[in-house]
């Protein structure tokens, strides 16, 4: 019997699924880095090859490490440990690992902003979000407790409160979302933001942006790096991992649509410039919500829910390093989430520090990027494209499509038809297609 996966437990139902993968996939990925991202890269003509990218490598690819998952019930390392012992696919599981450690050390730390925010809408003091990104106190310590929250979360088992809180708060920011795209389509001048989110103009199509695309779409569904290998272990072999799996991703699109539905009228309404970067949802919104009325009160709701979101994210972040610990070095659970969380800490301080609160931390590095986005990029790109790569190649060729499409059987026999389609997605069109945006990118480089 395999102890890490009994100490992890399952799910309480398929929902308890959905409502879980959703929480992790939906987070600032859709909020506050899809409309910058967006902003930057040309607008509409990104949104479109975003869609394709989610469509045809994304869903495929999440199906694929969903298999995985459920079929050995492991972690990512341990996952592919148990198909392939003593190989260096194993070092793809490692990468996972780190990876997961990475982008939380950042992601911890915008995630601290957000709940700042929550009080910032509250004092009606007029600090800019630059004064407060540099205010190293109030970075540092907001960072700590979202750190400290993730941490007492997955400490003490995270499917009830998180599972019962989600499906209540999840909808929530659905409906205030859906309050917001209203107000901010009626603001004056918001008819152009509309159009330079959605009406494409394809000659913007670079390798650059379709590389920005297919990371964002690794990110926002939480791919590349093994997260759903771990979740995928906690489910059972009736559940219909197709329709979760089809759920979870149409979730996480919509969200992100929705958010760029808001910020682009928003922004144009107020003459602000779309490739502003990753400040963007911090200084549009808050303006939008002072103009409006009880804008206080919706613009505290805002943060607190998107801080929840965040939260959702954060603990599945932690989860994968967490489980890597208990099933592979035999860690207490109570342990491993101090550890991977102290060791998150020390790594994300620089980040933390980079917007202004320690001048050569906040100094373009490398490409124009300052510490935090560079972490974002290295890690929250090029890793979980680079993971998402050998990853397809290994349950594509080293696993072999046919077992993985078997599992995927399991609770779905219909998917038999789609089967050689599937097989054909993950062992040629994802992997050709990973490799040629990753040429791309040394080109780019080089
Ligand atoms: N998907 C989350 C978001 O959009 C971030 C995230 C959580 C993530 N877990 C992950 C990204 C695992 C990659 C891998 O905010």
């Amino acid at each position: 019997m395999d102890v890490g996966s009994q100490q992890r437990g399952q799910w309480t139902s398929k929902i308890g699924f959905i409502f879980a993968a959703a929480g992790s996939a939906i987070g600032l990925g859709n909020i506050w880095r899809f409309p910058y991202i967006t902003g930057q890269n040309g607008g509409a003509a990104f949104v479109f090859v975003y869609l394709m990218c989610i469509l045809v490598i994304g869903l495929p690819y999440l199906y694929a490490e969903l298999a995985l998952g459920r079929y050995v019930h492991k972690n990512p390392v341990g996952a592919i440990r148990a198909i392939r012992p003593g190989s260096a696919w194993v070092l793809i599981g490692g990468l996972g690992v780190v990876t997961g450690l990475g982008i939380l050390s950042y992601y911890a730390v915008i995630a601290g902003w957000t709940v700042g925010y929550i009080f910032k809408m509250a004092i009606p003091n007029q600090i800019t979000f630059g004064e407060f990104v540099a205010n190293p106190y109030l970075v540092v310590s907001l960072f700590a407790f979202f750190i400290l929250i993730t941490i007492l979360v997955v400490y003490g088992g995270v499917q009830n409160g998180i599972e019962r809180w989600s499906k209540i708060l999840m909808p929530l920011l659905f409906v205030l979302l859906l309050g917001l795209i209203v107000y901010a389509n009626f603001l004056p001048g918001s008819g152009k933001g509309l159009a330079f989110y959605l009406k494409p103009d394809f000659s913007k199509i670079t390798g650059k942006v379709v590389l920005a695309a297919l990371g964002q779409a690794f990110f926002s569904l939480s791919l590349g790096m093994g997260l759903m290998i771990t979740y995928g272990s906690y489910l059972s072999k009736e559940d219909n991992l197709i329709s979760s799996g089809f759920y979870v991703a149409l979730a996480d699109t919509a969200i992100a649509i929705m958010a760029g539905l808001i910020i682009f009228p928003a922004l144009f309404a107020m003459n602000q410039n779309p490739a502003a970067g990753p400040g963007l949802v911090f200084q549009v919104l808050p303006a939008i919500f002072l103009h409006m009325p009880g804008g206080v009160i919706v613009g505290m709701i805002f943060f607190l829910l998107l801080s929840i979101a965040a939260l959702t994210s954060t603990i599945s972040l932690l989860e994968v390093p967490t489980a890597y610990l208990v099933d592979e070095k035999r860690v207490a659970r109570k342990v491993a989430v101090w550890i991977v969380g102290g060791l998150t800490f020390l790594i994300g301080l620089p980040s933390a520090l980079s917007q202004g609160a320690v001048s050569w931390l906040s100094k373009p590095i490398v490409g124009g990027m300052e510490f935090l986005s560079l972490m974002d990029f290295v890690w929250g790109n090029i890793s979980l494209t680079v993971g998402a790569f050998f990853l397809s190649i290994f349950v594509g060729w080293v696993w072999g499509a046919k077992h993985a499409a078997t599992e995927l059987q399991q609770g779905n026999p219909a998917f038999a038809r789609w089967a050689p389609f599937w097989s054909f997605l993950i062992r040629f069109v994802t992997p050709v297609f990973i490799f040629i945006i990753l040429l791309n990118l040394f080109k780019f480089f080089g």
